[in-house]
């Protein structure tokens, strides 16, 4: 891998993504998660004739990207925008291959924007931190109700209540390290402690809070069919159950514009528009999770449109 700067995230199920989207065959491609570029460069090397447009709300992962992007010439466009907003941002339509890597990179993690619980800095949080409220403000400001509901939709089980009440005791908080130790603090003792840091799921929920995250998905989803045309495959990496149901429910819809089970959230479609081609999600191999802990939770979904709906 050449380049300056790559940043330090290792990309996750490289092969299979390349392979999922059809990249050795060429064509234009959607990175709507672009991180360190990892997929990207793996999709624009799978073959000469790969285009790539690379979407990502963190400007500063535009920036690592902008510093190696020359190398490829006019086949890599990079684009500041959360991809909820593709269609306003991207003027091109009719896609061979998207791809969308959901959450946060390493690099992320390690810039010390409060997304680690042992970052003594400030508890910002946001991917986009010219756009909204941040961690801080939030658990600094919310009524404790709001953040019980956005720890209980962020996947903070039974405990939910207990942490909102000991947050809203112990603010202000000033770094994400304060917050985590409050958390363990609270939950000393209590059912379901696990050898897991209790914070984890906590600064997950936050996250998904701060960055609006199934609000994004929800919108990205109604757009790809828009973007993508017959027969372009799409991709998607999940790290949690929340976003991959949301994600398997909507691939479902696209294939049978049919009944859905009652818990199915979204829109439905009217007529079939693709189908999925992996009935189980696919796995990293044992060999890349000893490789990279990082990718134990990961779960790809592939689906390849049947209907051209960008022209
Ligand atoms: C897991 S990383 C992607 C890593 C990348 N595939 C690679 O190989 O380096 C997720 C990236 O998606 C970006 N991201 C998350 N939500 C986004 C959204 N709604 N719109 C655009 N970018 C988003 C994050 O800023 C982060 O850089």
């Amino acid at each position: 891998m050449s380049g300056s700067k790559p940043g330090v995230h290792i990309p996750i199920m490289v092969d299979e993504v390349v392979e999922a989207l059809k990249a050795k065959e060429g064509g234009m491609f959607l990175d709507c998660t672009f991180g360190s570029g990892g997929h990207t460069r793996a999709i624009l090397d799978a073959s000469p004739d790969a285009w790539v447009v690379a979407l990502d709300r963190d400007v500063r992962a535009i920036k690592r990207g902008e510093s190696w992007a020359a190398e490829y010439g006019e086949r890599l466009e990079l684009i500041h925008t959360p991809f909820a907003e593709l269609e306003d941002r991207v003027s091109f339509r009719g896609f061979d291959g998207i791809l969308a890597d959901l959450g946060m990179s390493t690099d992320q993690l390690k810039e010390g924007r409060g997304f680690s619980f042992v970052d003594e800095g400030p508890l910002d949080m946001r991917m986009d931190e010219s756009r909204g409220m941040s961690a801080q403000e939030f658990v600094n400001t919310a009524p404790e109700r709001e953040i019980y509901v956005a720890l209980a939709e962020g996947g903070v089980g039974q405990n939910a209540r207990s942490i909102a009440h000991a947050l809203v005791s112990s603010r202000p908080f000033e770094s994400a390290k304060q917050l985590a130790e409050v958390v363990k603090q609270s939950q000393l003792g209590k059912r379901g402690e696990s050898r897991v840091h209790p914070a984890t799921v906590v600064f997950q929920a936050l996250r998904m809070k701060v960055n609006d995250e199934i609000g994004q998905l929800e919108h990205f989803l109604q757009a790809v069919p828009k973007v993508a045309k017959k027969g372009a495959r799409f991709a998607v990496i999940t790290f949690h159950s929340i976003e991959d149901k949301i994600v398997t429910n909507r691939m479902r819809s696209w294939e049978s514009a049919g009944s859905y089970p009652a818990s199915w959230r979204g829109a439905r479609t009217e007529v079939r528009i693709g189908h999925v081609l992996n009935k189980k999600s696919i796995v990293p191999s044992d060999d890349e999770i000893e490789r990279n802990p990082a990718s134990r939770s990961a779960r790809l979904r592939v689906m390849e449109f049947e209907k051209d709906f960008s022209k």
